[in-house]
């Protein structure tokens, strides 16, 4: 490697470290450092000291607006893509190992073996029927294989039960495919109600999470509304907010964009690159928005019947040339890939 070569490399990984979203505002020249010394007092007169909502109230003060926010950090995760793509080296937190289950049947997971790394935004991809929903089932033992072990961290969740199995769970936020409000739940109640079927937490406590997760995906003040009121966006975001509130270090999110149009579907990108900065969770993304996802994770796994045709930094399946992936991220209906 050339000398100029391994300085590259050295401040794209530098460029990477992950920083509290404020240090890297400033360093990226999106604000001073005095406007974030001010920020930081602001907040701390508010009683609050969440650097997650430092980008907010940097927005209240005028001192930067929230597309010019939420452009840095989209700035941000593609240097960290990049980074990623030189030296992909991660611990994986949920594995795979020779899983196989029959549904109806029919082999919908066929000797499956993958690993997702942790504290990434890991996309799924494929075409519909191939097992992306049921692989999300197994990995929070939902499902449980014919054959083969499933693991998150130590713990071979697939053989697990009961309180082992619940311990394992509550790591887990999983957002489905339908989204799933309930109804005649207004917003507050939704999004509090894993923490009052899960924590001991009081009224007041959950009330003041429910406000600051409300905040953090865009839709403070919008409690009292109930979900027929809401825009599909809006309930996406609403949704996402349970999903956060129990602060769980993997978040699964079966087809958060589906049925949404391009300006949301870009939205929800926005808002899940946010989460990403702020929180440093996990992030599994089912998703159908090829090519876009590919900007949105650090890795790609294409899951086609039933196994994974591919596994990579998302730079690199992008620009793979095998036949097979280059028609799922083109759609064509001509390929190895017959649909119809
Ligand atoms: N609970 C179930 N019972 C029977 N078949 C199922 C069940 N869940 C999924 N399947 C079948 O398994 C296959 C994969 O489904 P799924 O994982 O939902 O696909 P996708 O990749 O579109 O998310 C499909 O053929 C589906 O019909
Ligand atoms: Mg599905």
């Amino acid at each position: 490697m050339s000398q100029e070569h391994a300085q590259d490399r050295k401040r794209i990984q530098e460029e990477a470290q992950p920083l509290p979203i404020g240090a890297r505002l400033v360093q990226n020249q999106c604000v001073t450092p005095q406007q974030l010394q001010q920020a930081l007092t602001q907040q701390a007169k508010q009683g609050s000291n969440k650097e997650s909502l430092i980008g907010k109230t940097l927005i209240e003060m005028g001192y930067i607006s929230h597309p010019a926010l939420l452009e840095c950090l989209f700035h941000q995760l593609t240097r960290e893509r990049i980074a990623y793509q030189i030296d992909p080296e991660a611990t994986s937190v949920i594995r795979f190992v020779n899983v196989e289950k029959t549904l109806d049947g029919r082999k919908v997971l066929d000797d499956l073996n993958l690993e997702i790394p942790a504290n990434k935004i890991t996309a799924i991809i494929g075409i519909s029927g191939g097992g992306k929903s049921v692989t999300l089932k197994h990995m929070v033992g939902l499902m449980k294989p014919d054959k083969g072990t499933v693991w998150v961290g130590d713990q071979p969740v697939s053989r697990l039960s009961g309180r082992q199995l619940n311990a394992v769970r509550r790591r887990f936020s999983l957002l489905f495919q339908e989204g799933a409000l309930f109804d005649s739940l207004n917003v507050t109640d939704n999004v509090a109600f894993p923490l009052r079927e899960k924590t001991d937490l009081s009224e007041q406590e959950i009330l003041a999470r429910v406000e600051t997760t409300l905040q953090e995906v865009n839709l403070a003040g919008m409690g009292h509304k109930f979900p027929d009121e809401l825009s599909g966006g809006m309930k996406k975001r609403a949704a996402l907010a349970r999903a956060l509130i129990t602060q769980p270090e993997i978040i699964l999110l079966d087809e958060p964009t589906a049925g949404l149009d391009p300006i949301i579907e870009n939205a929800i990108h926005y808002l899940i690159c946010d989460t990403y900065m702020r929180t440093r969770y996990t992030i599994v993304c089912i998703s159908h928005a090829v090519p876009a996802i590919f900007d949105w994770c650090h890795h790609v796994i294409v899951l086609h019947r039933g196994r994974v045709l591919a596994s990579g930094p998302s730079l690199d399946i992008r620009n793979s040339t095998d036949p097979t992936i280059k028609q799922f991220i083109s759609g064509d209906l001509d390929g190895p890939i017959q649909v119809i």
